[in-house]
């Protein structure tokens, strides 16, 4: 809900975001971007905080993780974070799945964050390269079929249809003209000798499986409004201007019931002098982000890649008070921001799962141990 009623006290820049005089720049929001906003204008740098509890940021270094399905055809990706809306995992598959996969739970959305190969679906095969989302309808059949050995999908698993977001005033072909969509076309794949074909199906926290006598990619046409298919980042024209850091909001690309996929993408920087080209210090008070860092600079460094971070609805997160310095500092010789960054916010809280919780008291414990 918005509000009509907007106050302005004690010492604010007359816009938003820009001539800060010194002043940092912090927002507290509702529904996610959307909703009613507060900026508060502070002396100090709100996320200078000590923690104690588990209720907290996480930066987790995806290149470490070390999924089922890396080592084992059969394995499963690894589950971060989930809620009662989705359910966030990474996958490093080096072999094709001898099985083929139904997620009766919900949508899939699979980032390729690195590795080439293909999907094999009922539909026929998309095949990926980095950069594509690959959105797989819940109850899809599909395997994954990687071509090279270091890969690397973040993947979003939604209880809701996962469907692209409302555009409003943008028009047709802004933020993406979506005949660049790829769609599949219909291929009866070969058997290749084996007496049985497995499904696994997921429902819940299970799974059983299902098996035919024959290869279930087996049709012959199809036609409707529901199908596999993938965007590729690049094909993303970002909305921006150069006047304002624009929300988040603004990038939206795909929605569910309580969750958002976004991402934030090369562009010209900010232009008019006074402009805070870092995005402000934040609490979002009704929505979790992650961000995979998928590549791309920022002021000149090399960001992250593989770097996932969490943050909770109602605490504090933003750059470091040296960063935006630096931003503000090189206005002038600085004309592009070049950072690759794939968000999904949440509406219910994420909470780690088990196996990211084993993880990191292993990693605690070999620490302490040295
Ligand atoms: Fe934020």
């Amino acid at each position: 809900m918005k509000s009509f009623v907007n106050l302005n006290k004690g010492r604010t820049p007359r816009q938003a975001h820009v001539d800060l005089d010194g002043l940092k720049d912090d927002e507290l929001g509702r529904g996610g971007f959307s909703g009613r906003a507060a900026q508060l204008y502070r002396r100090n740098d709100p996320t200078k905080y000590r923690v104690e509890g588990d209720y907290r940021l996480r930066n987790l270094n995806g290149n470490k993780l070390s999924p089922a399905d890396m080592d084992d055809p059969r394995g499963l990706p690894l589950a971060l974070f989930e809620n009662a809306d989705c359910r966030v995992s990474i996958s490093r598959r080096r072999e094709p799945m001898p099985m083929y996969a139904r997620n009766a739970a919900g949508d899939e959305s699979f980032f390729v964050h690195r590795g080439t190969g293909s999907f094999e679906t009922e539909f026929g095969t998309i095949v990926y390269e980095p950069g594509d989302y690959v959105i797989i309808p819940k109850a899809t059949t599909y395997r994954v079929v990687p071509r090279t050995d270091d890969n690397f999908f973040l993947i979003c698993e939604t209880v809701d249809e996962l469907i692209v977001a409302d555009f409003g005033v943008f028009g047709r072909h802004a933020p993406f003209d979506p005949t660049l969509i790829t769609t599949p076309e219909p291929q009866v794949l070969a058997s290749d000798g084996r007496d049985e074909w497995e499904v696994l199906v997921r429902h819940g926290d299970d799974t059983s499986s299902l098996f035919y006598a024959h290869n279930p990619c087996d049709v012959e046409g199809w036609k409707g409004d529901l199908f596999p298919f993938k965007f590729n980042i690049r094909d993303w024209n970002v909305i921006m201007s150069d006047t304002l850091h624009l929300p988040p909001s603004v990038h939206n690309f795909m929605t569910a019931d309580g969750v958002i996929l976004c991402h934030f993408l090369p562009r010209p920087a900010e232009g008019r002098a006074g402009v805070e080209r870092v995005p402000y210090y934040h609490r979002n008070a009704d929505y979790d982000e992650l961000i995979l860092y998928h590549g791309g600079t920022f002021l000149g460094q090399e960001l992250p890649t593989g770097l996932i971070a969490h943050s909770p609805q109602g605490i504090h997160h933003g750059a470091p008070e040296e960063l935006r310095e630096l931003a503000r500092a090189t206005h002038d010789e600085i004309d592009r921001v070049d950072w690759q960054m794939i968000s999904i916010d949440t509406r219910r809280p994420l909470r780690p799962t088990r196996a990211l919780r084993d993880y990191e008291q292993r990693k605690a414990a070999e620490k302490n141990s040295k």
